[in-house]
């Protein structure tokens, strides 16, 4: 059943570590984390061009952090949507709102990394076109 318009996306939105600490759980299936150990709200504050938070009614659904290289790419990490709300559209929601967030701060490419069970939500759903990429483990 898609939400539709009941999902507000918001640019540089306000969350709380509480609030963010149970979606990562939830989403990624890791233990709960708290403030102490990784303090999410400073370090979007610090570090990213912007983040987008989802609410339905006011519960907080979903999430997607947005880095940048300062000039014109961006790059998404943390695509999260609660387990109970999946398959509404809420994660293309999110991931076109990051888009359009990049695109007004003067970004002219947006960047995702993904393994390939999530190709058909990144490449067929939120409109990526396919390129190469890598990673490098730094310990
Ligand atoms: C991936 C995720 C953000 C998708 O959120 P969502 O709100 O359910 O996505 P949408 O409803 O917008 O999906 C649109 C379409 O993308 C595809 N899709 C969605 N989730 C998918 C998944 N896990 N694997 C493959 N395709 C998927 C489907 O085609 C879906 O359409 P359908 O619902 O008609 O099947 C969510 O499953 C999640 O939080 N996963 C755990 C965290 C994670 O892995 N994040 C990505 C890190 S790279």
């Amino acid at each position: 059943m898609p939400l539709g318009n009941n999902i507000d996306y918001l640019w540089r939105g306000a969350f709380s570590n509480i609030e963010i600490h149970a979606l990562h759980a939830v989403a990624f299936k890791t233990r709960l984390y708290d403030e102490a150990e990784w303090n999410w709200v400073e370090q979007c504050d610090e570090h990213s061009l912007g983040w987008v938070v989802a609410r339905h009614e006011g519960r907080f659904v979903g999430f997607v952090n947005v880095l940048w290289d300062g000039l014109v790419h961006a790059f998404i990490e943390d695509v999260m949507v609660d387990t109970a709300v999946r398959h509404r559209g809420i994660g293309v929601g999110l991931v076109h709102a990051a888009r359009d967030g990049a695109a007004a701060a003067g970004c002219e490419f947006l960047h995702v990394g993904f393994d390939e069970d999530l190709r058909s939500f990144y490449i067929d759903a939120c409109g990526f076109s396919p390129a190469g990429g890598g990673l490098m483990e730094l310990k």
